[in-house]
Order: C-alpha cells, then structure tokens, then sequence
C-alpha cells in the first residue's frame, strides 16, 4: 500500500527590491532606479528570459496591498492570468478576471483562503502589507533583492513595528547588472 501523501504546507514569500539605502519606492513613484545599469559585475550570475518564464510559472498567487495594485495598474498588467488577491478596504476595479479583492483578518486570508488553493504565495507589497503580515508571522521567506543605487528618500519597506525576528540566510546571488538576491527564510520555521 502506498504511504499516505502528507499535504505541502503554502509558503508564502514576501519579494521586494530595495535601494542601498533601504527604500523601495519613491516619492514620486517612478520606478526608472529599477532598471538595470548594464553589465556592472562582471562574474555576477545572469539569468536567461526561459529561467525567469519558468520561475513565474511556478508561481500560485500573488498578495498585494491596495496602492501597489493600482500602480501595476497604471504600469501595465505584470501579472498575467495568475491569480492575484488585492488587500483593501474600498471597492476597486477589477483589471482581470484572476483578480480577487479581500478585506480582514489577514490571517484568515493566509490559513483558511489561500493555502487550500495555492502553495507558493509570493507577497509583492507594498511596505504597509508586508509589515502586516512580518508582524503576524505570515511570511515563511524573505527575497530581498538589493538594486545598486542611492536613493535618497522614499518608502521604507521596514518602518513599521516589527519586532525583533531572527532569520536564516539561505542563499545570496549577485548578478551580472550589480542587482544582489538575498533569501532567507523564517528562523520560526
Ligand atoms: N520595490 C518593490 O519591490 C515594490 C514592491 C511592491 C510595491 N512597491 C511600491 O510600494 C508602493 C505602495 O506601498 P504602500 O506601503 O504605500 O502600500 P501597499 O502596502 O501596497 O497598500 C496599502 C493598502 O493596502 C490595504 N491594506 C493593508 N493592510 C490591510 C488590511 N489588514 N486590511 C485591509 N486592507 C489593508 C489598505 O488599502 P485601502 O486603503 O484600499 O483600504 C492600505 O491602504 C508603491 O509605490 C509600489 O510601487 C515597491
């Protein structure tokens, strides 16, 4: 007889890219300091566009806040026919048919309406969601990927009152443009 399948816990991975300084989004919301300045870091790693499709493809759902929803909006659908859930309290346009509102206990979200469905939750952002959800415990791995330029001012991803967390550095690539992923993943784990 075969041994019973254990069920795969969801993850869910909170994704953001920062500036040196710590910021990831400026005032004036454009995202120009997001574009690569070319090959700066020769030995870097880089990464072909049928890596990055098959990394997308493996993801389930994505986890925005309401303003970050409404800049992919004004940027250009990112996302695809991926499912994607949009936490706020108002009630705003739809911009696919994969798109879900939610507004509420965020742990209800995470344990009872999206881990049933789906196992790799990214969390896109922006700063306020994401330190909802560090400050509940929702999130089991942090990608940080670090662009190589000052900004000056701007959103904080950690402003918030989070408190003292330890987390695990599970691996670190530098790649070719002088962007650096940093992953981790919750010492709660
Ligand atoms: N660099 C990156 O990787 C990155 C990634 C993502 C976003 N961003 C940038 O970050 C900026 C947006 O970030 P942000 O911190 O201002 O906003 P955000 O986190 O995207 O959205 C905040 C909104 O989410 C809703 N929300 C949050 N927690 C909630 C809860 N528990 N229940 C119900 N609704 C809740 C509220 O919406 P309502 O007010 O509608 O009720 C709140 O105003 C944008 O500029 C975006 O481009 C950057």
């Amino acid at each position: 007889m075969n041994a019973p399948q254990i069920a795969k816990r969801r993850n869910v991975t909170l994704h953001v890219v920062s500036s040196l300084d710590g910021f990831i989004a400026k005032k004036d919301n454009s995202v120009s300091w997001l574009e690569s300045p070319g090959n700066a870091y020769e030995t870097g790693a880089s990464i072909s566009d049928e890596e990055i499709a098959a990394f997308v493809k493996a993801i389930d759902c994505y986890v925005l806040g309401s303003r970050t929803y409404e800049h992919a909006l004004e940027l250009g659908w990112p996302y695809g026919d991926t499912p994607v859930v949009v936490v706020t309290n108002r009630k705003l346009p739809s911009a696919t048919k994969s798109v879900e509102f939610y507004s509420g206990d965020l742990k209800a979200l995470v344990e009872e309406k999206l881990a049933p469905r789906y196992r790799n939750i990214w969390l896109v952002g922006g700063a306020m969601l994401c330190q909802r959800f560090l400050e509940l415990g929702l999130v089991d791995e942090i990608k940080l990927t670090i662009a190589p330029v000052l900004l000056g001012e701007g959103l904080r991803l950690f402003d918030g009152p989070v408190t003292e967390q330890r987390w695990n550095l599970t691996n670190v690539v530098a790649y070719k443009n002088g962007f650096v992923e940093l992953s981790y993943t919750s010492a709660m784990a």
